[in-house]
């Protein structure tokens, strides 16, 4: 008899613009970032068992609740044997809890033949965010589970977008990881506490991103770039930025990038600029040189 398996690779994300401001209703803009993932591949066996390389408890708790989420939403038993491989940091806000969820629900569904479109995949996968997250916006969970790149608004449909150009980021770790949760509870607070205050900011993010859709699609890294940058000093505003992470945007400015941000929730995590691409190596070393631990460049085109 033929072992029953199943495999999925979910790619890792970033998000260009509008993150936590969209979990209070404006739109943002997700990438899907394909040279990280996490593949999870599955066999049925006589209990659960979970092998990730995971060495902190409570992400390891935290995952095999995801895997109990998942089954049962699939209707199965807990009888598999499941295996992570990821490089995708965990609390750095490149995605690692929706690639997670995606790629258990994506090879669970696979190995027992519950053919899913990426819709029903998102939907699972959004399910076990909450598990991770609380009451997350859904970003995460749409742009890798459907791979795509997307301008998402909280409870709307989602719009994929692409650029007419050629786009060239670097990504920059800080060296430490952010808890999202904490961070988008901090800004609730900011926004329960100055409600006159906070919808002038959503304001202008939401103008903000909008015009940051139309230079992305249209591949003009040059009005996208300063965007960018005001959008880091509106999430700074929020209190989601650290030292380390201000150090990084100014090193990413001062090394010739045309815009940065930190991207994701922000207090640790990542910084992501956008270059020119003659510039990505002289903007990297720049990142380097003031503390960056991790550093991708990436180029997103149509
Ligand atoms: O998972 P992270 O750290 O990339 O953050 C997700 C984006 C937030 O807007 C901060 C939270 C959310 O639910 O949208």
């Amino acid at each position: 008899m033929t072992a029953v398996t199943g495999q999925y690779r979910a790619c890792g994300k970033f998000i260009l613009c509008g993150e936590h401001f969209v979990v209070h209703g404006t739109p943002a803009v997700a990438l899907p970032f394909r040279s990280i993932g996490t593949q999870v591949t599955v066999f049925a066996a006589n209990q659960l068992s979970l092998q990730t390389d995971l060495d902190d408890p409570a992400a390891r708790t935290l995952a095999v609740r995801v895997a109990h989420g998942a089954l049962e939403r699939l209707g199965l038993q807990a009888t598999w044997r499941i295996e992570v491989q990821s490089n995708i940091p965990v609390g750095f806000g490149l995605g690692s809890s929706a690639a997670f969820g995606t790629a258990v629900v994506g090879a669970l569904a696979r190995a027992t033949g519950q053919g899913l479109t990426p819709a029903q995949l998102n939907e699972h996968a959004y399910a076990l965010e909450t598990i991770v997250h609380g009451q997350p916006s859904g970003i995460d969970n749409t742009v890798i589970a459907h791979e795509t790149a997307v301008r998402f608004v909280r409870g709307e449909p989602f719009r994929t977008v692409t650029t007419a150009g050629a786009l060239t980021f670097v990504l920059a770790s800080c060296g430490y990881p952010g808890s999202t949760m904490e961070a988008v509870a901090q800004v609730g607070h900011l926004a329960a506490a100055r409600p006159s205050h906070f919808g002038e900011l959503l304001s202008e993010a939401h103008t903000l991103v909008e015009a940051a859709v139309g230079a992305f699609e249209a591949g003009d890294a040059a009005t996208l770039g300063p965007l960018l940058s005001r959008n880091h000093q509106l999430l700074a505003s929020v209190g989601v930025s650290t030292p380390e992470l201000e150090k990084l945007v100014e090193a990413a400015h001062a090394g010739g990038a045309l815009g940065a941000k930190l991207t994701g929730g922000g207090q640790g995590g990542f910084v992501l600029a956008l270059v020119d691409e003659a510039a990505s190596r002289a903007v990297a070393a720049a990142m380097s040189g003031a503390g960056a631990t991790d550093v991708f460049t990436t180029e997103v085109t149509a």
